[in-house]
């Protein structure tokens, strides 16, 4: 059976709607999928703001606590889509929660930022990938 994969999206704005459009879309593209996302929890500043973005954008649950949901155990993949100043603090925390993770770009602020981050999913062993306009 095919392996499907839990996503926790942090940021449910602009970025956020594209990522979901995406998750929604992907095994119509690629077939045979070779792993199912599952819009599982979505999260953003207030739980007004997270539940609005469930319902709009299809996951099955809301929250505004990113660092729990990046510490659940039945999350696979950390989608980061919130502002700039965040994607570190958020990366490096799923990663030491072992969750593999797709950042929005830019990465980081610095590249001292950036190079904390590549540190931490190094250690852990996740995958991880930046969001560029076609991939
Ligand atoms: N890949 C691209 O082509 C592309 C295009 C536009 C934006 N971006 C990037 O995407 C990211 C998001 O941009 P956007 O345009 O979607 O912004 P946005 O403001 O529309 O959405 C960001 C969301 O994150 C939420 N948020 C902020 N801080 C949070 C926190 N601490 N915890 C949880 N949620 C939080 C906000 O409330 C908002 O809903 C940025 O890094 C931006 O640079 C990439």
């Amino acid at each position: 059976m095919t392996k499907v994969m839990n996503v926790a999206m942090i940021g449910g704005g602009f970025m956020g709607k594209a990522h979901a459009m995406a998750y929604a879309a992907m095994p119509m593209f690629f077939w045979p999928a070779p792993a199912i996302p599952h819009r599982k929890v979505v999260v953003d500043v207030t739980d007004g703001m997270a539940e609005e973005a469930r319902r709009r954008y299809g996951f099955e649950e809301a929250s505004s606590d990113w660092r729990a949901v990046v510490n659940r155990p039945d999350v696979d993949v950390v989608d980061i889509c919130t502002p700039n100043n965040v994607h570190a603090e958020i990366a490096i925390a799923a990663a030491k929660a072992g969750k593999h993770i797709i950042c929005e770009k830019p990465l980081a602020r610095t590249v001292e930022e950036a190079r904390a981050m590549h540190d931490a999913v190094k250690a852990a062993g996740v995958i991880h990938m930046v969001a560029f306009n076609y991939r």
